[in-house]
C-alpha cells in the first residue's frame, strides 16, 4: 500500500486544485495517435470535478528545452480532453505557461471547471527544478495533485519543486494504481514471479537485473541484450548486437542467479539475417550465430522455452521485446510471448514504452492486468529506486 496522501484524504470543494498529469502523449501532424495517458488521468480529473474542485492540469510535452514549439503545444490535449469529458477545457495559451491567459482563465473558475495550462517545458527552469517557476505555479493553486506517473522520475518544477510552495501534495488514481500493481508484483507478488526482459541493452537494464534476481522465480532475457548473455556463455553471436564492456557483467548475473536458484533463461535459438532489414534473408540458428549474419528475433524452440516457463506463473512484469518487433517478420518471438500473457492466469503487467506498443500492435492490450504509463518511471521503479515525483507527496 503506498502510504501517501489521497486525492480523496485532502479536502478539494471550492479550492483551485493544480494536478500534474502526464500529457506527454506521441503526436504526428498535430495529432495525438495515443491517447492511453490521457485516459489513465481521466479518473482522477473526473473526481475534482464532481467534488467541486477548480482543476487547473499541467503536463510537459517532448522536449522544447524552455523554448515555446507550436508543434509541443498541449492544444491537442485540451481538445481531446473535452471530448472526453464532455465539458469545456479552457486553455491558457501562454508561452510562459504561468501568464495572462492563465491568470485570468483562473480567476474566471467555477467549482467543476477544468483549465489546461500550456507545456510547462515551454520554460528552462522546468527541468532544471528552479524555485522561481515553481512558486509561479503554486501561486495559481491552493493544494498539489501529482498524478503523472510517467514523470515520477524527474525531478522537476512541476511535480517536485511545487510541493515546497504548496500545503498539500496528494496523489491521483493513476499513480496509486501503478505502484499498486508495480509495487505488489516485486514486492509482494503472488508466485511464481517471472519477469521478462527485452529490448537493446543491457547497459541499460544494468540495475533492474540485479534488482529483480533478488525478487523473481525466472528471470527470461530476450531482445538484444540476450546476446551479450549469449557470448557470456562461450556461444558465438556473428554481427549480432553486444555490448563487449557488459560480458563479465552478463556472467556475474548469471552466477548470481544461480546462487539464488533462480532460473535464468535466455534463448537457445535465434532468427538470423543478413540484414537488418524486414525483406532480408532469414533463417533459424542454434548454438550460436555464424559471422555474416545477425540476431532479430528468438526463434521457435526459444518460444517454446519461454512459454512453458511463463505457464504456471502467477505474476509476471514484462519490459523489452523479443526481437524487431517493429518488423513484421521478426515479431513472432514477442507477439508469441504477448499471447501467452493473454492467455495465462496470472497478474500481468507490461511496464515501458516499447513493450507496452508491443502488446497494443498484437492488440492485446486489454488482455493484460496492468498496462504502465510510465516507460523511464517504470523501469526506476523495477530497479527499486525511490521516484522523486512519488518522495514529494504528503504521507498520509
Ligand atoms: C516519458 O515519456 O517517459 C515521460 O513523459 C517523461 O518524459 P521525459 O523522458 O522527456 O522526461
Amino acid at each position: 500500500m503506498l502510504n501517501k496522501k489521497s486525492v480523496e484524504d485532502i479536502e478539494v470543494k471550492g479550492k483551485k486544485v493544480l494536478v500534474r498529469c502526464d500529457f506527454n502523449v506521441p503526436l504526428a501532424d498535430g495529432k495525438i495517435t495515443d491517447e492511453t495517458r490521457i485516459d489513465g488521468a481521466l479518473p482522477t480529473i473526473k473526481y475534482l470535478i464532481n467534488a467541486g474542485a477548480k482543476v487547473i492540469l499541467c503536463s510537459h510535452m517532448g522536449k522544447p528545452k524552455g523554448e515555446p514549439k507550436p508543434e509541443l503545444s498541449l492544444a491537442p490535449v485540451a481538445k481531446a480532453l473535452s471530448a472526453k469529458l464532455g465539458k469545456e477545457v479552457v486553455f491558457a495559451a501562454d508561452d510562459n505557461v504561468v501568464g495572462e491567459n492563465a491568470k485570468k482563465a483562473v480567476a474566471e473558475m467555477a467549482e467543476g471547471d477544468v483549465v489546461l495550462l500550456e507545456n510547462t517545458r515551454y520554460r528552462i527552469e522546468e527541468t532544471k527544478n528552479v524555485a522561481e517557476f515553481s512558486k509561479e505555479l503554486a501561486s495559481l493553486a491552493d493544494v498539489f495533485v501529482n498524478d503523472a506517473f510517467g514523470t515520477a522520475h524527474r525531478a522537476h518544477c512541476s511535480n517536485v519543486g511545487v510541493t515546497e510552495y504548496l500545503d498539500t501534495a496528494a496523489c491521483g488514481y493513476l499513480i496509486q494504481k501503478e505502484i499498486e500493481f508495480l509495487g505488489n508484483a516485486v514486492n509482494n507478488p503472488v508466485r511464481p514471479l517471472v519477469a521478462v526482459l527485452g529490448g537493446s541493452k543491457v547497459s541499460s537494464k544494468i540495475s533492474v537485473i540485479n534488482n529483480l534476481l533478488e525478487k523473481v522465480d525466472t528471470l527470461i532475457i530476450g531482445g538484444g541484450m540476450a546476446y551479450t548473455f549469449m557470448k557470456a556463455l562461450g556461444k558465438n553471436v556473428g554481427d549480432s548486437l553486444l555490448e563487449a564492456d557488459y560480458i563479465d557483467y552478463a556472467k556475474e548475473m548469471m552466477e548470481k542467479a544461480d546462487k539464488k536458484g533462480v532460473k535464468l533463461l535466455i534463448p537457445v535459438d535465434t532468427v538470423v539475417a543478413k540484414e537488418f532489414n524486414n525483406d532480408a534473408e532469414s533463417k533459424i540458428s542454434e548454438n550460436g550465430i555464424e559471422d555474416g549474419w545477425m540476431g532479430l528475433d528468438i526463434g521457435p524452440k526459444t518460444v517454446e522455452l519461454f512459454s512453458n516457463a511463463l505457464k504456471d506463473a502467477k505474476t509476471v512484469v514484462w519490459n523489452g521485446p523479443m526481437g524487431v518487433f517493429e518488423m513484421p517478420n521478426f515479431a513472432k518471438g514477442t507477439n508469441a510471448i504477448a499471447n501467452v500473457l493473454a492467455e495465462i492466469d496470472a497478474t500481468t503487467i507490461i511496464g515501458g514504452g516499447d513493450s507496452v506498443a508491443a502488446v497494443n500492435q498484437a492488440g492485446l492490450g486489454n488482455k493484460m492486468s496492468h498496462i504502465s504509463t510510465g516507460g523511464g518511471a517504470s523501469l526506476e521503479f523495477l530497479e527499486g529506486k525511490d521516484l522523486p515525483g512519488i518522495v514529494a507527496i504528503n504521507d498520509k
